[in-house]
């Protein structure tokens, strides 16, 4: 962290720098200290009493010696900054155990808290949200006692296939045979089948499927499977243009809530930084760092 004391090497100016010095050693932060004593770039700063301290280019002292507590204050970690102006849409990635869900919900409590309206999402099938917040999850939103403004949903690949499969039966309607269903049912029992609702459940949350929210925060899966939700949409657009009578696993009668607009507005909000941040959450390590891109 690079401190600027700004001073014409007066005595209380060599003692700001001695208190930084401690405070910073107390606090474990290397501090490199940029002393400026040029009056007239001491000027240009707009700092009207010496010594001045600044951090990052803002004024954060200025006349008399600052107090050790005072520099301990300006030494801590600065909230993350995403949160200033925070994008629609939130993604906390990163792979098992290292903190996705802690910050996920935190950044989600921070927002309801400042009055927004909130929705917060694990795609992740072994999610321990509901333990985070002490509440059951579901596949649709559930308001989170004493966090006004706060709803959660799990999107559980299961349930979502199970749902789908209820979608495309109901569809079949009246008419169709015992045999009939039961062979959808069999049809519909695949991966490629979860997939695809889980998928489906996904993306409509990204265009219009939860329009009531400010934000939609999302504590994902284990980054495999979060990059293969996030690259569905590309296999998606071959996959449909090359099945138009309906695939195997999509059922006579599609079940899908996505329409090709839906689609294409939740391919759209991915791929934009105004409305999308992807946020990797990794262990503070060399090791680690390289290998989370
Ligand atoms: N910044 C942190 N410092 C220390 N422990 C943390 C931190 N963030 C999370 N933890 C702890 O690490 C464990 C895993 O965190 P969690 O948020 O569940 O990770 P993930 O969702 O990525 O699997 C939990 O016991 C949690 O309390
Ligand atoms: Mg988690």
């Amino acid at each position: 962290m690079e401190i600027k004391v700004l001073g014409s090497g007066c005595s209380k100016c060599r003692s700001t720098i001695g208190v930084i010095e401690r405070a910073a050693q107390a606090s474990g932060v290397d501090v490199e200290i940029v002393k400026v004593e040029n009056p007239d770039e001491i000027r240009r700063s707009g700092v009207k009493a010496t010594p001045a301290v600044m951090i990052d280019g803002k004024l954060v002292h200025s006349g008399g010696i600052p107090s050790h507590e005072e520099v301990q204050t300006w030494l801590m970690p600065r909230p993350i900054g995403l949160l200033n102006h925070p994008t629609r849409h939130l993604f906390f990635t990163g792979k098992g155990g290292v903190g996705k869900t802690s910050l996920s919900t935190a950044a989600a409590l921070t927002l309801a808290d400042a009055g927004k309206k909130v929705l917060l999402v694990s795609t992740d099938a072994a999610s321990n949200l509901d333990e985070m917040l002490g509440i059951e999850l579901h596949n649709t939103p559930v308001p989170v006692p004493g966090a006004p403004g706060l709803s959660v949903l799990n999107i559980n690949p299961d349930n979502a296939a199970e749902a789908y499969r209820q979608r495309v039966l109901a569809q079949m309607g009246a008419g169709a045979s015992e045999e009939e269903l039961s062979t959808v049912r069999e049809q519909l029992s695949g991966a490629c089948t979860t997939e695809i609702a889980s998928f489906d459940e996904f993306s409509s949350l990204l265009s219009d499927g939860a329009e009531q929210y400010d934000h939609i925060v999302f504590d994902t899966a284990p980054t495999g499977h979060t990059l293969r939700l996030l690259s569905l949409p590309k296999a998606w657009t071959g996959f449909l243009a090359g099945n138009d009578r309906g695939a195997s696993c999509l059922g006579p009668h599609s079940g899908l809530k996505m329409q090709e607009v839906r689609f294409k507005a939740a391919l759209d909000a991915l791929s934009d930084p105004a409305s999308t941040t992807v946020i990797l959450v990794t262990r503070p390590d060399k090791g680690a760092i390289a290998e989370a891109p």
